[in-house]
This record gives structure tokens, sequence and C-alpha cells, in this order.
């Protein structure tokens, strides 16, 4: 572990990633652990700080994530965020019970006290996001309340002698008007750190690494043609050349000719070796009449690793398999201890692929958040058109088409996608907003075209900014541009006469629709 760091023990959030890719923005070298590794762990990272994160769970239910007491008496800066200041309290005896006002989303915080760091700087009231509906009782004595709200009369304390602080909000949520000036105060004043987290070396050092780790043997990359899977590509390539193999699965599930787009780039631009395999026949026959969301990305995970093993047998001397792993995806995969239903989705498609495979795993990225991600491709010269591309699902249309899918819907998407994408260029958005892209609703309306009655899809139209895909809001987008996907949708896409726009954002709703 870096020097200065801070160590975030996670508690199952959907923020967790998120306190540390802010602390990393700030230029401190942040890190997750699941809440229930050992004391001896936590110290031997030597951590300036600790953060204890949210969580799904509440401290009175059954079996609740808790840490041993220990941790009150290391000596080293704690902040307790959301569950983690509910578990601060309960560690020092006070009581959790559910509150009678939830407060969930943008919340008036008034401060009491001034009198130590944490809120150094910050008007006496602001914004903050809030996301609980638990609250503490009888504050132990140790104990001292430095802010509150109306309906939460603690709602940030601070331990009277030690370096523990607390506060019920989330400040690493850009909805907290001044969360990031408090997450600073933490850890500059508190904790002591200093800048130590650029990326300026990254490059020289990995490539190097590989050179040396692979030498003379092959590496195979399962390529998925989204940002990491090409920085990833590049990276190794520029390390060892021709003896890696990048193999790109069509699945038939992928947007408008995107194959010929990930061909072009792969062998005319980049010069890597890339093996294209059509397999379009055997998922829409494994995917025939399945409804569910989660069976059809458990059957495609299965298809792509069975494809994957069989053609990674034809290439000689391979003996490392690299995947584009990110350092979310890391964190995702860790957090076993999950509450049953904060798990979404499963969105690891491919997650047995190592084990199953008995290869070395090369993974370059999987320190790095999407956001240094880009900035390395940047200084690879990776072109714009890939960094910035718009993430796309592993389990592609499949989970674009609500309910059961077919070929023939699987066109009307490709289609209306197309359209939207060329929309987006046209007017200029495609970069301003993160992720756009249309689903297609098992649901026949009516309509009336030429004078005759239509009985057609609905489809819908879901665009949405955020900027760690946990949370988004969807775009406010201008009328003209709307209505201008609208009518080429309707007019040139055969099987949709209508089409919606998804004005709910995540949360409540999630990205994709399945
Ligand atoms: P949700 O729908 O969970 O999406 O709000 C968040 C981001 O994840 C993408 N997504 C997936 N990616 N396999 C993937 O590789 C999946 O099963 C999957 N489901 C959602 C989604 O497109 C968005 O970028």
């Amino acid at each position: 572990m870096k020097k200065d760091s801070i160590l975030i023990l996670d508690f199952g959030s959907q923020y967790s990633q998120i306190i540390a890719r802010k602390i990393r923005d700030i230029g401190v070298y942040a890190i997750v652990y699941p809440y229930n590794i050992s004391m001896n762990h936590i110290l031997s990272k030597k951590p300036k700080g600790i953060i204890l994160s949210g969580s799904p769970f509440s401290i009175y239910e059954k079996n609740p994530p808790l840490i041993s007491k220990n941790i009150l008496q290391i000596n080293i800066p704690i902040l307790g965020i959301c569950y983690g200041m509910q578990l601060l309290a309960f560690l020092f005896g006070g009581d959790i019970k559910k509150s009678e006002y939830k407060e969930y989303g943008k919340t008036n915080f008034i401060i009491d006290n001034y009198n130590h760091h944490l809120f150094h700087g910050i008007p006496k009231k602001s914004i903050v996001w809030m996301s609980h509906c638990d609250q503490i009782h009888n504050l132990p004595k140790e104990l001292k309340i430095i802010g509150h709200t109306s309906s939460c009369y603690a709602s940030a304390f601070i331990h009277k002698i030690k370096n523990i602080y607390a506060v019920q909000f989330h400040p690493e949520v850009n909805h907290t008007e001044f969360g990031i000036s408090i997450i600073k105060n933490f850890i500059f004043n508190i904790c002591k750190c200093i800048i130590n987290w650029d990326l300026n070396n990254f490059l020289k050092i990995t490539i190097e690494k590989i050179k040396k780790r692979v030498y003379n043997k092959k590496v195979i990359l399962g390529f998925s043609g989204g940002v990491d899977s090409f920085v990833t590509a590049y990276i190794i390539h520029k390390a060892i050349g021709k003896s890696l193999h990048c193999i790109f699965i069509d699945t038939g599930l992928l947007l408008k000719q995107e194959k010929e787009k990930i061909s072009y780039l792969c062998n005319k631009k980049m010069n890597f070796n890339i093996k294209i395999i059509n397999a379009k026949k055997r998922f829409l026959s494994s995917l025939n009449g399945v409804i569910d969301p989660e069976k059809k990305r458990k059957i495609i995970g299965k298809e792509f690793i069975s494809i994957f093993q069989k053609e990674s047998k034809k290439i000689k001397n391979v003996e490392f398999l690299a995947q584009g792993t990110i350092y979310s995806d890391v964190i995702e995969s860790s957090l076993k201890y999950k509450k049953k239903n904060s798990i979404i989705k499963s969105h690891h498609n491919v997650g047995g692929l190592p084990t199953l495979m008995k290869l070395k795993l090369l993974e370059p990225l999987k320190k790095l958040f999407k956001d240094e991600v880009r900035k390395i491709g940047k200084e690879l010269k990776i072109p714009k058109q890939i960094l910035y591309r718009h993430p796309f699902p592993g389990p592609g249309l499949s989970i674009r088409i609500i309910g059961e899918i077919n070929q023939k819907k699987i066109s009307i998407v490709q289609k209306a996608d197309n359209i939207l994408f060329q929309e987006l260029q046209n007017y200029n958005i495609y970069n301003y907003v993160s992720q756009a892209f249309i689903i297609l609703l098992p649901i026949k309306t009516v309509g009336v075209m030429g004078d005759k009655r239509t009985y057609k899809y609905t489809s819908v139209l879901r665009i949405t900014n955020t900027e760690d895909f946990m949370t988004a809001t969807f775009s406010r987008l201008p009328y003209d541009f709307l209505e201008k996907v609208s009518n080429r949708i309707i007019n040139e896409v055969d099987g949709i006469n209508r089409l919606v726009y998804d004005i709910t954002s995540k949360p409540p709703a999630t990205i994709e629709w399945e």
C-alpha cells in the first residue's frame, strides 16, 4: 500500500466506491476492503485514516455486519458515514432504532459546533444527501453532537477525546453541497495525509512489469470492445506485441455494425491480433423463450465461457489470461457478504473464467477506477471515439429487449439505436450524456400512419447522466432533439409506432430496464 493512504471499510453500501474515488481525485491513495478483514490486516496496511461506509443493513437486525471494538483503540482517525456512524455509536454502547421519520435525498443540515476540524470552512446551514431510516437513541456520553437536521437530532458527532468523527449524511455524494470540503478536512486536517496519488508513471512501470512477467509466453484476452478492454489490450500490446491474442465473440446481441467497427479499429488502426467468433445462432437458441433477466445473464455468461475456453485451446503456448478488470469490479466481487436484496443485478457475467482455465491472470487496470482508465487511455493516444464510448452491458441487447427475445426484435432495436446514435452526434449531445439507448417493450399499441391503423411495439428512449453509474439522473434534453429521434424511429423502423422518454432517476430505477 502507498504511503499516506485512507482505508475504507465497506459494509455493503452502494456508495463505498465513490468515497474511494473522491479521495483519489483529491490526490490521496484510497483503497476499499470488506468490513470483516482482521484488525491485524488493517494495521498491517498502516492507513493514515479509516472510513466506515454506509450499509443496506440496520444494526438492530439479525446478524448485521459488525467490527471489533478494538478499532476504537488503535489511535488512527476514523470517520463513520451513515451506517458507519450508527456503528460507531453502537460500539460505544449507544442504541440504534428505526426512526419515526425517514430521510432520503436532499436535506437541510445545521452545524451545532465548530470546535473541531471536520467542519472547518463549512457554512452553518447547507444541503446534504441523506439515505437512512434509523437513528441513534441515547447518545453515549463519550460522544458529542456537532450537527442536526429537522428530523434527526444527531446527524453528526465527534468523540470528546479521540480522533473519531461521524456524519449521518453522505459527504461523498455530489448532492452534498460541501461534501468534498468535509472529506478534505478529514484527510488533510485530521489524518494529515499528503498528496501522493497520480498516474504519471503508471504506464511505464506497468508495461515493464508485463514484459518481464509474460516473457516469451502468450496472452489471451476476451475482448468486449469497451473502454476497459481496449486500454487493457493496448497496454499489453505495447509490452508484448503479437504475443497478445484477443478473442471477440459476436453474440448477435451487439449494436449495429459493432463487429465491423471493432474489426476495423483493432486490425487497421491498432494492429492487434484479434479473432472474431460468430456465435449468433448459439446465443439466440440458448436464450429462446427466456424472460427472466437474471436467467438471461447466467445463460450468456455460460456461453461466453464455453466458447472462450474452446477458442483459447487453439492458441499454443498460452500462459496468461488478460482481463479488463477495473477497481470497481474488484470491489464488487469481494462483497460476498452483501445483503441478498442489495445485489441488484449480477453484472459479472464471466466471473468463473479464471479458475476454470487454470491460466495466470493479467489485470493491468485492476487498481484503477474508470476515469483513471480514461486518463491512461488518453496518454496512450487511444482514439476519442473509443475512450468516450458509452458503456454497453455484457448481456447486450438481450436485456434491452424486455421479456422474450428473437432475431426480429434484435434488428428492430439495432435500427432504432443506430438512429439515436446518429442524432446524438448531429445534435452534439453524445459526449454530454453518459449512456443513451433504446429499449423495446413487449407491448404493442395502436397508432395511425397514412390514415391507416398500426399495431406495433412501444420503445423507450433512455438517456442518463451519471458520474459513476451507481446513481444517475435522466438527461434534460431539448424537445426538438427528442422529437427528431421519435419521428425518425417511428418513420424508419418497421415494428415501432411509439417512443416514450424515461424520466426516472437511479435510484429508484436502474439505468438498464432489466
Ligand atoms: P444498472 O442497470 O445496474 O446499470 O443501473 C449500471 C451500469 O451497468 C451496466 N450493466 C451491465 N454491465 N453486465 C454488464 O457488463 C450486466 O449484466 C449489466 N447490467 C447493467 C449498465 O449498462 C450501466 O452502464
